[in-house]
């Protein structure tokens, strides 16, 4: 691999600002400082050092994020915020794109990454990865919601995955475990019990719960723990 790939794909710097730090005299490989940006080495076996202090490569990057109101899904927008503003410009330099969508209006847990395969596979509606959802609603819920829920909800674009839900005592707020993620789907789901969601936060994706020491519009890497989580999640979440 090229140095400056190795540096911008360890988020360190652009391709160019590769250059910069070369002609400082900024980069050294194995101790010898090095005169091109574009040498080739080999990020498993040399080490490449930024002022003396070593990069550690890492292949792919997993983030925890805790979305705000008012952000997009998505790394790019004409006009309103998105997610990927939220984290460091090197992270953004990495192309780390969220793994899934949630609505502009929706807070809470959003995975990032930029590991295509996991992200895909997180997402396959094959795999029935649980995500854990908090609600609050306009109305209650009538009697009997629950076991519709369980039934599976028809749609106009298809009929839900069983759906469990947890109600409180006055049916105006609870949780529900989706396995699926249909457009607008808890807010579709609610109307067709005649309520509109109010407030939705996302807790859990994968066996991962939000961090509750994030505040809004927080992030942090996924702890070593997490990321194994994740990747044995689609097999172990098959039956919610
Ligand atoms: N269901 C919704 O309606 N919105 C979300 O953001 C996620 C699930």
């Amino acid at each position: 691999m090229r140095l400056d790939k190795f540096l911008s794909s360890s988020g360190i710097c652009s391709r160019k600002e590769a250059i910069k730090l070369t002609l400082k005299g900024a980069l050294t490989v194995n101790g010898k400082t090095v005169k091109r940006s574009d040498v080739a080495i080999s990020p498993e076996c040399d080490t490449v050092c930024l002022n003396g202090e070593p990069i550690r490569y890492e292949e792919f990057v997993y983030i925890m994020l805790n979305k705000p109101e008012g952000y997009i899904s998505a790394t790019e927008d004409g006009n309103l915020p998105v997610v990927t503003s939220l984290l460091s410009e090197a992270l953004q330099r990495r192309g780390v794109f969220p793994c899934g969508r949630l609505d502009k209006d929706t807070v809470g847990l959003m995975i990032l990454t930029d590991d295509g395969a996991l992200s895909h596979a997180l997402l396959s509606p094959k795999r029935h990865v649980a995500k854990i959802y908090g609600f609050t609603l306009s109305s209650p819920l009538p009697k009997g919601a629950e076991k519709r829920f369980a039934q599976g909800v028809p749609l106009k674009d298809g009929i839900c995955k069983s759906a469990r839900l947890c109600l409180s005592e006055d049916r105006l707020s609870g949780e529900i475990v989706l396995t699926e993620g249909k457009y607008h789907q808890i807010k579709r789901m609610m109307q067709t019990e005649g309520s509109e969601v109010v407030f939705l936060e996302r807790r859990a994706f994968g066996g991962i719960p939000l961090d509750t020491a994030l505040g809004r519009g927080e992030w942090r890497p996924l702890t070593q723990e997490e990321v194994t989580i994740l990747k044995n999640a689609p097999a172990k979440n098959k039956d919610l």
